[in-house]
C-alpha cells in the first residue's frame, strides 16, 4: 500500500521542495493532505501540482486523521516542535524542515516523542546532498585529506534576505539567519566529517545591515519591523581537537566563491575547498606533488541533485524502513549549537557542552 502524507505549510518550501519532489514518487505515496492556515494555498497547489488532497485549515485535525501515515512540516520554525509532537501522537512518520527546533530541549522532545512512537523523524538540511560536498565527504572518508583539523563553511548572501514570511520576527521565526542558512552551514563540516561531537561554541551576531534595505533579491524589507540578527559567525571547537568556523549572512558586502552554501577544508595530505561558477559544482584541491604545492580544480564525475537526494532517502526510510538521510540525533545537535551562538553572543562566554 501507498503511503499517504500530509503536508503542513504551503509556503516557499512547502511548494518548491517537499511538493515538487514528492510528486516524483507517486507510484509509492499518495498526496492526501495538505494544511495551511491560508487554505487559498492549499487549493493553488491542489491544482498546480494535479492533486486531489483534503484541505486542512487546523494541524492538529490533521495530525490526529488516520487517513495518514507521513506528515511533512513546512511551517515556520517555533511551530515544528508542537507540530511534530501532535503527528507523533497520531502514530505518523515526520519530516520537519529545518532548523528541527527552536531550542535543545524541545529537540529533544521530539527525539524521545519519535521513539516512544517508533515512528521515523528526519529534518532538512539537504544541502550537504550537492556535487561537491558528497566528493569532498568521499576524499576525507577515503583518507586523501589526512588529518583533517580546521573547515571554514560558510554562506555569506551579498543580497538574499528572505523578506518574505516571517523571517525578520523573533517570535514568529524563532531568530534570523542563524535560524534559515544557519543550520545547513553549521550541519555541513560536521556531516563531511562524521563529527558531532562539539566542545565549546563561541559566537557573535550582527543585525548592522538591517538598516540597509535597498537592493534585495527578495524584495524590500522593514528595518522597523525587524529584530532578529542578519549575520553570524561562530568558532566551533570539537572533543577531537578540530575546529570549525561557520559564518551565515542574509545581506553582506562581502563575496564569495560560489552562491550558496560552500566550505574549505584543511587536512594534513592535502585542502579541499568548494568552488563556483555554479552551485558548489567543483572542488579545489590543493596539496603537495613531488616536492611541489599544487592546486587543481576538478568537476565531480558523480552529480548530486540535493532535493532529489534528499527526497529519495526519505522515501527509502518510510517505504522500506532506512535510515532517513539527515539523523534527528544530528539535526538536535545543529539546534543546540544554534541554540549556544546566541547564548555566546548574548553574553561574550565560550559556551562548554558537556
Ligand atoms: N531546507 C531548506 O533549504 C529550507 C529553505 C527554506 C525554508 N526552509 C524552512 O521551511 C520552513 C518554512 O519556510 P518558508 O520559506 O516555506 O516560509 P513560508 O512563509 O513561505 O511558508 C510557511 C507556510 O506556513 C503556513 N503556516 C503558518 N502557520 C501555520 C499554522 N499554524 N498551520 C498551518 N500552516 C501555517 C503559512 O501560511 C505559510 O504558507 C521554515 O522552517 C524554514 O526554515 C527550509
Amino acid at each position: 500500500m501507498k503511503k499517504r502524507i500530509g503536508v503542513i505549510g504551503i509556503g516557499e518550501i512547502g511548494t518548491t521542495k517537499h511538493l515538487t519532489q514528492l510528486v516524483r514518487h507517486l507510484d509509492e505515496v499518495e498526496i492526501v493532505a495538505l494544511c495551511d492556515i491560508l487554505p487559498e494555498r492549499c487549493e493553488k497547489a491542489n491544482a498546480d501540482f494535479k492533486l486531489s488532497a483534503k484541505i486542512y485549515t487546523d494541524y492538529k485535525e490533521l495530525c490526529a486523521s488516520p487517513d495518514v501515515d507521513v506528515i511533512h512540516v513546512c511551517t515556520p520554525n517555533p511551530l515544528h516542535c508542537e507540530m511534530t509532537l501532535a503527528a507523533f501522537a497520531g502514530g505518523k512518520d515526520v519530516y520537519c524542515e529545518k532548523p528541527l527546533a527552536c531550542t535543545y530541549a524541545d529537540a529533544l522532545k521530539m527525539l524521545d516523542a519519535a521513539k516512544a512512537a517508533g515512528k521515523k523523524l528526519t529534518s532538512g538540511t539537504q544541502w550537504r546532498y550537492n556535487t561537491a560536498p558528497m566528493a569532498m565527504k568521499k576524499m576525507y572518508e577515503n583518507g586523501e585529506l589526512g588529518d583533517v583539523y580546521y573547515i571554514r563553511s560558510s554562506q555569506l548572501r551579498p543580497r538574499r534576505l528572505p523578506a518574505y514570511g516571517v523571517y525578520t520576527s523573533k517570535e514568529l521565526n524563532g531568530g534570523g539567519v542563524l535560524m534559515d542558512g544557519g543550520p545547513h552551514s553549521i550541519d555541513l563540516p560536521m556531516w563531511l566529517t562524521n563529527n558531532y561531537d562539539v566542545a565549546t561554541v563561541r559566537g557573535v551576531t550582527f543585525d548592522k545591515m538591517k538598516d540597509f534595505p535597498e537592493g534585495n533579491d527578495l524584495g524590500p524589507w522593514d528595518p522597523e519591523n525587524f529584530d532578529v540578527e542578519d549575520t553570524a559567525m561562530a568558532m566551533i571547537t570539537m572533543k577531537n581537537g578540530a575546529m570549525f568556523y561557520v559564518e551565515t549572512a542574509w545581506v553582506s558586502n562581502m563575496q564569495q566563491e560560489a552562491p550558496g552554501i560552500i566550505a574549505s577544508i584543511a587536512g594534513t595530505k592535502a585542502g579541499v575547498d568548494m568552488v563556483g561558477p555554479g552551485f558548489e559544482d567543483a572542488v579545489r584541491v590543493t596539496k603537495m606533488v613531488d616536492g611541489k604545492l599544487t592546486t587543481e580544480t576538478i568537476s565531480p564525475a558523480e552529480k548530486y541533485n540535493m532535493w532529489e537526494y534528499d527526497m529519495d532517502r526519505w522515501i527509502d526510510c518510510i517505504i522500506r524502513g532506512t535510515e532517513p538521510a539527515v539523523l534527528p540525533e544530528q539535526a538536535a545537535v545543529v539546534t543546540r549549537v544554534i541554540e549556544a551562538i546566541y547564548k555566546s553572543a548574548e553574553t561574550g562566554e565560550t559556551i562548554v557542552f558537556d
